[in-house]
């Protein structure tokens, strides 16, 4: 059974959304911490060891009530059964949505076309685990019998930036195998890797749902060419390995049919990390911290299934974006990691909400009247402090902040840690409580004459009042990557459903290519 197809903007609580914007569009946070004391701890969600604070937004309890009320009215409960149960809600692409089923642990099974999956998905995951096991061991080696040393994983788009965000993340529990990633048509991108490597130490796993990806075909030719430089035909079985669903195409390729893993078209590209799209992942840190970081998803699967939508960490994600981007006319979101592990988080989530709710027609086919996707971006804490966040705290635009910090560092380093943390904290605080006139007067009391004090002060002042959220997790593992992406997916999806667009396909990503292919001919 397909999506039930709502324009939000009909439903009643919208309209209460609409009056109820006018009447709190200027609250100061600082008065609603005032009334309440409380506030931080009703307005903060605890999952295992992550803690969502949502208490710096605009919002009260009675928009809570009624963003719950919208997503009631959305069926979003009923879009979350079919979504987990494997309905066909890609109804464009006449496919079940089913990345949930990758970090399934529930014995119960899973169906497709009245098929249970769950005996191939595990299996699949026993291939990784067994292939890991031997390439970081050293059993299974390159053509002249040498250990590996590299992997190169070669995709584009889902099929590079999932793994690469995640290696990156999770670099500090690393084995000893190098990782790289070759993505772009650019061949300077791919030249420059390659001089870096061995062919006889180097394993290459191509990555493509499809196996039509020009960028992913290309490169892997190039690279087919410089290993065959030194290497045989009959070597690329022992250096290639490919995940896809397209089998023809990659055995037409070279590769051995043993080395092949398969996928599922009911897994979409953005959101295939958790299959054998993670098979790097897996080979730079090993299956159990693999497993680990699957787990962590699941978990915050279950959150999202199972909890009221007022204490569900993702449906309320969901609902701040839409209030900032639907009735203040916020157009984007920055999110900024306090860890340089996570430089990649932004490009990641760039595709996963972007791809996903980039959509300007509604679920019946018509044109939407009000906004959907809004636009992503971020960095790493502290970088951008010395960057754009001149712009968050004192430019024109309104733009909601999520911070995400971790309370341990990696490598335990107290007075770097004690820094860094302390100006995650510093941020929010700023874009909250902003600095008066009267503040600003104060400080600078003692340093000028009261003439240039005057002349400076309105370019001192920070407004404040400008909303973000603070993921403050105790440490960046696995488990908890995992259920940070999961959480991030499900915002995805629950904005999607609310929105009445269809989150998972991307047509709008086709006409470039088109045209790219016609000008080749030319
Ligand atoms: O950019 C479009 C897209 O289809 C993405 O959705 C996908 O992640 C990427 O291309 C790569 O596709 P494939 O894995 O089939 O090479």
């Amino acid at each position: 059974m397909s999506l039930i197809n709502i324009n939000p903007t009909k439903t009643t609580s919208w309209k209460e959304l609409i009056k109820h914007y006018e009447e709190i569009k200027d609250v100061q946070m600082k008065s609603l911490f005032l009334e309440d004391s409380d506030r931080k701890h009703k307005m903060s969600l605890q999952f295992e060891d992550l803690n969502f604070d949502f208490s710096k937004n605009r919002m009260t309890e009675e928009t809570l009530d009624l963003l719950t009320k919208l997503a009631e009215e959305s069926k979003l409960d009923d879009a979350i059964k079919k979504y987990f149960g494997g309905d066909k809600i890609n109804v464009t692409e006449n496919r079940a949505v089913l990345h949930t089923a990758l970090r399934n642990i529930d014995p119960k099974p899973i169906l497709v076309n009245g098929h249970d999956i769950m005996p191939e998905v595990n299996q699949t995951l026993d291939k990784i685990k067994g292939f890991t096991n031997q390439v970081v061991s050293g059993e299974f080696k390159g053509y002249s019998g040498k250990p590996f040393t590299d992997i190169v994983n070669i995709g584009i788009g889902g099929s590079d930036l999932g793994p690469n965000m995640v290696v990156d993340a999770l670099h500090y529990y690393k084995n000893h195998l190098k990782t790289h990633f070759v993505s772009n048509i650019d061949g300077d991108h791919v030249s420059k890797v390659l001089k870096e490597l061995n062919p006889e130490t180097t394993l290459f796993v191509i990555v493509s749902k499809t196996f039509t990806t020009q960028e992913t075909l290309t490169n892997s030719e190039t690279i087919k060419k410089w290993f065959l430089q030194s290497a045989t035909e009959n070597d690329i079985q022992y250096n290639f390995v490919a995940v896809s669903t397209n089998l023809e195409k990659v055995k037409a390729f070279g590769i051995d049919e043993d080395n092949i893993f398969t996928m599922w078209n009911w897994v979409g590209g953005r959101y295939s990390l958790w299959s054998a799209v993670g098979l790097t992942i897996s080979l730079a840190i090993g299956f159990d911290n693999f497993r680990k970081f699957l787990d962590g998803a699941y978990a915050m699967d279950q959150h999202f299934k199972n909890t009221k939508f007022r204490n569900n960490i993702p449906v309320i994600q969901a609902m701040i974006s839409i209030w900032y981007n639907n009735f203040f006319g916020s157009e984007s979101e920055v999110v900024i990691p306090y860890t340089q592990y996570l430089e990649k988080l932004a490009p990641f989530l760039q595709q996963l909400s972007m791809e996903s709710n980039g959509k300007s027609v509604d679920r019946n086919g018509e044109k939407v009247d009000y906004q959907t996707g809004n636009i992503i971006w971020g960095n790493t804490g502290t970088n951008v402090q010395h960057a754009f966040m001149q712009l968050v705290h004192q430019g024109t635009k309104l733009i909601p902040v999520d911070f995400i910090g971790f309370e341990e560092s990696l490598y335990g380093n107290k007075d770097h840690h004690q820094k860094l943390m302390a100006n995650f904290y510093a941020q929010a605080e700023a874009l909250f409580a902003g600095k008066t006139a009267e503040e600003v007067h104060l400080d600078m009391k003692f340093t000028g004459d009261s003439q240039k004090i005057n002349a400076l002060l309105p370019f001192k002042v920070f407004e404040g009042n400008r909303p973000s959220n603070a993921f403050l997790i105790k440490k960046l593992d696995p488990r908890t990557l995992g259920a940070l992406i999961s959480s991030y997916e499900h915002k995805t999806f629950a904005q999607g459903i609310i929105w009445n667009i269809y989150s998972f396909d991307q047509f709008g990503v086709e006409l470039g290519k088109e045209l790219a292919n016609k000008l080749l001919v030319k």
